[in-house]
C-alpha cells in the first residue's frame, strides 16, 4: 500500500465534502456535510486547511484529517477513512504523520473528542498515545409550562450579539472544550443570546426543539442561583424541548441534573497528547 498525504488546502471544498461524507459513512450519528456547514465550522473551530491532510493510497483519496489550531494547541477536528479502506492499518499509519506535523509546527498539545462507544476510533487514538482527559456530556430536557419564575416572568429579549460575546469572553471559565470555547462564538451569526439577571446564555437554531449553546454567569455572581434562573426563564419563555450537545465538560453535570435536564444518549471522551 503506497501512502501519500496531500494538503487539504489544495483540495476544493467540494472534494473535501465528498471525502468527509465517505469517511463518515455508517457513522454512529448521521452526519451530512455541505458547503455552508463545512465553511462555518472551518471558521468557528479554527480549522486550518493548510495543516489538514487527505490520505492518498495507491492513487485514490482514502481518507481525511481536519486539523484545527489555536497555538500552542491543535485539535483533530475530524478523521474519516472511506469504508472500503477501513481496518487495513491506514489510520494507524497516518497518526504518526499527524503527530510529527504538529511537533514540526511547534504545537505542544494535541486534543480530540471521540464518541465513547466508537471503539475503532478510541483504540486508534489510545494506540497513538492519546489519553482520556475527561468526559464531555450532552443533556436534554422536555418542554415545561408554568415553571414559577417569580416576578421576573416574561419572554427574554435577545441581546446585541457583540455585547453578549464580550460578556461571555470576560466571564467564561477557562479550560472549556474546544467547541465551547468563547472563541467559537464571534463568527457564528445564527445564535440568539439572552440575558436574565447576571447570566447570559445562547441558543442555536435546531430542527427539533431548541439547542442550548452555552450559559455563563458573571464571575462575581456565581453560586447565587443565577444560572438556574436563566434556565427556568428560557424554558418557561420558549416552551419547547431542549438539547445540549455532548461537548460539556463533566464538571457541569450536577448543574444540569439539578435543573431538570437528563444526560443525552451519548457522550464523548476528550483526549489529549502532550509533547
Ligand atoms: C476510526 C477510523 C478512522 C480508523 O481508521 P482505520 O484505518 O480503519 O484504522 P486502522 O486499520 O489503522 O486500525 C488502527 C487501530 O484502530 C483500532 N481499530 C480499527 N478498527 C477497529 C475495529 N473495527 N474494532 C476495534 N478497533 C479497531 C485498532 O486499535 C487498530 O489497531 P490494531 O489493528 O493493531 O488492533 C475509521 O474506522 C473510520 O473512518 N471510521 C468512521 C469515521 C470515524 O469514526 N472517525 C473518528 C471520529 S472521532
Amino acid at each position: 500500500m503506497q501512502l501519500e498525504t496531500r494538503s487539504a488546502a489544495e483540495c476544493s471544498l467540494d472534494e473535501l465534502i465528498a471525502l468527509l461524507q465517505r469517511g463518515f459513512e455508517d457513522y454512529m450519528v448521521p452526519l451530512a456535510f455541505d458547503e455552508a456547514g463545512l465553511s462555518k465550522i472551518i471558521v468557528a473551530d479554527d480549522i486550518d486547511l493548510g495543516s489538514s491532510v487527505v490520505f492518498v493510497v495507491d492513487g485514490f483519496s482514502a481518507g481525511v484529517a481536519l486539523i484545527a489550531r489555536r497555538p500552542p494547541r491543535c485539535r483533530l477536528a475530524a478523521m474519516g477513512v472511506v469504508k472500503r479502506a477501513r481496518g487495513q492499518g491506514l489510520g494507524k499509519r497516518v497518526m504518526p504523520h499527524l503527530l510529527q506535523a504538529a511537533a514540526d509546527r511547534g504545537d505542544t498539545e494535541f486534543v480530540l473528542e471521540v464518541i465513547a462507544s466508537n471503539t475503532p476510533a478510541l483504540n486508534l487514538y489510545e494506540g497513538a498515545g492519546f489519553v482520556r482527559k475527561r468526559s464531555l456530556l450532552g443533556f436534554e430536557a422536555p418542554a415545561v409550562k408554568g415553571i414559577d419564575v417569580g416576578d421576573t416572568a416574561g419572554i427574554p429579549q435577545p441581546l446585541d450579539a457583540d455585547w453578549a460575546v464580550d460578556f461571555v469572553q470576560q466571564h467564561a471559565d477557562p479550560d472549556l472544550s474546544w467547541q465551547l470555547d468563547p472563541r467559537n462564538l464571534s463568527s457564528l451569526d445564527d445564535l440568539s443570546y439572552f440575558r436574565v439577571g447576571e447570566a447570559v446564555g445562547w441558543m442555536a437554531p435546531s430542527e427539533h426543539g431548541a439547542l442550548l449553546g452555552g450559559l455563563v454567569v458573571h464571575r462575581d455572581h456565581r453560586r447565587q442561583g443565577e444560572g438556574s434562573r436563566w434556565l427556568d426563564w428560557v424554558r418557561a419563555g420558549f416552551g419547547h424541548d431542549w438539547k445540549v450537545r455532548a461537548i460539556v465538560p463533566d464538571r457541569y453535570e450536577d448543574f444540569f441534573l439539578r435543573n431538570g435536564f437528563k444526560r443525552g444518549p451519548l457522550f464523548q471522551y476528550e483526549m489529549v497528547l502532550q509533547s
